[in-house]
């Protein structure tokens, strides 16, 4: 469901936009942390000078970040008056529903630091960007764990985007026929709490590491969501899966892990299950000639360096054939979800 506007660049640009991807991503984030995209909006437009006025800046340094800023095509320039372009309404301002705050926090605080490390992690194929962050365990969640500010970072990020993508899923599956469902790798219950909610009948079990579960349990407050989402801490990948639910959600999972373990994986769910029982994979995809989307190619090479050393952003047909290999009798695409986001319905 990508957006169809366009930003015409000449090849050139593209290439400096490539060469100077730093940069542009500093401008971007110091232009949130500053807040010049919030400030120009509650005026209606600014000029330098009063731009650095009201943030407190020396004019010479404002002039370069509203340069910058312009050059990306985030800011336009009326008269003396500089103003938010659309696309930094939609996506850069902190109430719009689409405001890619906290994208950009992760990116800058747990991702980035690791990802020079790509060249190194393909010809090591592992996760070799995990040593910016010293701990034990061996993928970035376990690494996260001694880290909670970090951690935090991470969750809120992650739960923006569940949130997000969510909405297509609960669009497009109805639950009206599951009566417990078990989020394995379920993180911070964002999708747990979304789905008790839009479902009264239903119970979630939230299956993940103790900390990240602790994390969960500690958003819900109401009495109904309390009774009705309960906590498994655990190793999904080694520990037994809770017994009792007639569908077990693998969302954003199977991007993290090798097919061979996404397939065991999915082999457990199955064994889980009791016959008639779904299994909900749902993630971010690649097309099936592996060429795209934009956002399949740049957070795959996430996966490898830092998060688990072995994953990436499959096709749908790649998960379908996983739930296949792993004894469901027959699987369900849905490809055209938004957010280069695709769903595999495994049946038992
Ligand atoms: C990318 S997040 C997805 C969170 C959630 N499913 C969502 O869609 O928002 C992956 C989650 O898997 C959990 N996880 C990864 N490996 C795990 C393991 N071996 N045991 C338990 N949880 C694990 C992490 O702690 C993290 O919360």
């Amino acid at each position: 469901m990508g957006s169809d506007r366009h930003v015409a660049l000449t090849e050139a640009d593209y290439v400096r936009l490539l060469v100077h991807g730093t940069t542009a991503f500093e401008l971007v984030r110091s232009g949130l942390e500053l807040g010049i995209f919030e400030h120009l909006e509650n005026a209606g437009g600014l000029d330098a000078r009063r731009l650095a006025e009201a943030i407190g800046l020396a004019v010479q340094p404002a002039r370069i970040m509203l340069l910058g800023l312009c050059a990306l095509r985030l800011i336009d320039k009326r008269g003396d008056v500089y103003v938010n372009a659309d696309m930094t309404r939609r996506k850069l301002l902190r109430g719009s529903p689409r405001f890619l705050g906290p994208l950009v926090d992760v990116q800058a605080r747990v991702i980035n630091q690791a990802m020079p490390d790509l060249a190194e992690a393909v010809r090591r194929n592992t996760n070799v960007g995990l040593r910016h962050l010293p701990g034990p365990g061996t993928t970035l969640y376990e690494r996260l764990t001694a880290y909670p500010g970090l951690q935090q970072v991470f969750y809120a990020n992650m739960g923006d985007a569940s949130h997000k993508a969510s909405r297509q899923l609960l669009q497009r599956y109805d639950f009206s026929g599951v009566r417990h469902a078990i989020d394995v790798g379920g993180g911070d219950g964002t999708n747990a709490i979304e789905l008790a909610r839009r479902y009264p009948h239903l119970t979630v079990t939230v299956f993940d590491q103790d900390s990240v579960v602790r994390l969960a349990a500690d958003r819900i407050t109401d009495p109904d969501l309390r009774r009705r989402v309960h906590f498994h801490p655990g190793d999904i990948l080694t520990d037994p899966l809770p017994a009792g639910a007639d569908a077990i959600l693998v969302f954003h999972i199977f991007e993290i892990w090798s097919l061979q373990r996404n397939t065991e994986l999915l082999r457990a769910c199955h064994a889980a299950l009791p016959d008639g029982g779904v299994c909900l994979i749902y993630n971010f995809v690649s097309d099936d000639e592996g060429t795209g989307s934009m956002s399949a190619g740049l957070v795959s090479p996430y996966f490898l360096t830092l998060a688990s050393g072995e994953g990436m952003a499959y096709s749908a047909a790649d998960m379908e054939q996983a739930a296949l290999n792993a004894g469901f009798s027959q699987a369900q695409r849905y490809e055209d979800m938004g957010f280069s986001h695709a769903l595999v319905v495994a049946h038992r």
